[in-house]
């Protein structure tokens, strides 16, 4: 199998141990996996001049909506103009997503994940929730595992208005015959546990009917205020806690003692105007941490995970270095794989390339576009045509 020298990398982020970083350095690659960590000048039978700059691991989205047609502009001026996020809003783009045909859908996916690869996303987690009935949800589902293998089942997302009055009816009917339309394409069973959504005996049943039909759990929790379902995530052994906006003494102690890492979002707090999650001071308790995009169009339009780590950096007390690792390493376990998020030899060769001479400069210099390349699974998928790599 032929080989690939990044080569010439001012400094490398291994993740080998977290944060492990080498200056000076050549990243070999052999079809899709990273051959060897070497000093620069590595022989190879390609070369990539990375020309001094930092590389780092892709970055691994572990929350992502990225199926989902039509546009909610409107209600984000709104909120700019002082109104409140709610759960509701879901149902809009329900509407839209069900008047798509799957062409339709794959295509606005295919866009938001090139998009991505732009922003050096080199793996994405991907939900449905924008079905909310049988067809509509397993075709979601369908769409997303052509993007990844981590698709995530979310039917119970909102209730449905069809199902106005009766939210134990469309419970009933996410666990039974949605479920089963839906896992052959899923790995994961995910829940919206908050005030407007399910209830924590509602998101109990989802959950352990996922975990009967052998899909790992995840939960989005404690976004609009303390609740109970950082501790169901938690007491359900649940992969991850998404959101952890609001996180009391208690839900930081019971995540702190789990193997549950709590996925933190603020691009969507940033977005709905909510405060910052203290990020802080779950990392003093021990609580492992992820960063994702959580890209949706409603809470969290963006597909920056610079501009998350910017946030993570500025708003919510984490240092770069712990932004960095939530957004790389952190989301990897909160998918529950060792094969990515870091760039150790036998890792898939997910990577990119800064324009910047270390990881410093996502946080110094926000909103600027510093991903020169991106090479996911070994192969050049972005690279800025004012970049020069030969
Ligand atoms: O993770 N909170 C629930 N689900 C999405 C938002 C969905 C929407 O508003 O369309 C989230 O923020």
């Amino acid at each position: 199998m032929s080989t690939v020298a990044v080569d010439n990398i001012g400094l490398l982020v291994t993740n080998d141990p977290a944060l492990g970083t080498v200056r000076g350095a050549a990243l070999v690659i052999e079809g899709e996996r990273v051959a060897a960590v070497e000093r620069a000048g590595a022989e190879a039978d390609r070369r990539i001049d990375a020309g001094g700059r930092c590389v780092i691991p892709g970055f691994v989205d572990s929350h992502t909506h990225l199926v989902f047609a039509g546009d909610r502009a409107d209600e984000f001026a709104a909120r700019m103009a002082g109104e409140r996020y709610a759960a509701g809003g879901i149902r809009v783009t329900t509407d839209a997503t069900r008047a798509a045909s799957a062409a339709q859908l794959t295509e606005l996916t295919a866009r938001r994940r090139r998009e991505g690869y732009r922003a050096g996303i080199t793996h994405v987690e991907i939900k449905s929730g924008y079905g909310l009935e049988t067809d509509s949800e397993r075709r979601s589902c369908e769409v997303a595992a052509q993007f990844t293998d981590d698709v995530t089942f979310l039917g119970a997302h909102v209730v449905p208005a069809e199902f106005d009055g009766k939210p134990d009816d469309y419970v009933w009917l996410v666990c039974g015959e949605m479920l089963e339309a839906c896992a052959p394409y899923s790995k994961w069973i995910d829940v919206f546990c908050e005030e407007g959504a399910f209830d924590v005996e509602q998101s109990r049943a989802v959950l352990e009917a996922g975990a009967e039909a052998g899909l790992g759990l995840r939960v989005h929790a404690n976004q609009l205020g303390e609740g109970p379902g950082v501790r169901l995530a938690v007491e359900m052994g649940a992969a991850s806690a998404d959101h952890c906006t609001y996180l009391s003494d208690d839900d930081i102690e019971a995540l702190a003692a789990s193997d549950t890492v709590a996925t933190f979002l603020p691009a969507t707090d940033f977005s709905t105007r909510e405060q910052y999650p203290d990020a802080r001071r779950a990392i003093d308790a021990g609580v492992t941490a992820a960063l994702a995009t959580n890209t949706n169009p409603g809470s969290s339009y963006t597909t920056s995970m610079s501009f998350c780590i910017a946030l993570a950096v500025r708003d919510m007390r984490m240092t770069a270095e712990e932004a960095l690792t939530a957004a790389t390493l952190g989301g990897a376990k909160a998918l529950r794989r060792d094969d990515i998020g870091h760039l150790s030899p036998g890792a898939r060769a997910d990577l990119a390339i800064l324009d910047a001479p270390s990881y410093t400069h996502l946080v110094y210099r926000p909103g600027v576009p510093l991903i020169a390349a991106t090479i996911a699974a070994g192969e050049l998928v972005w690279s800025d045509p004012d970049f020069d790599l030969t």
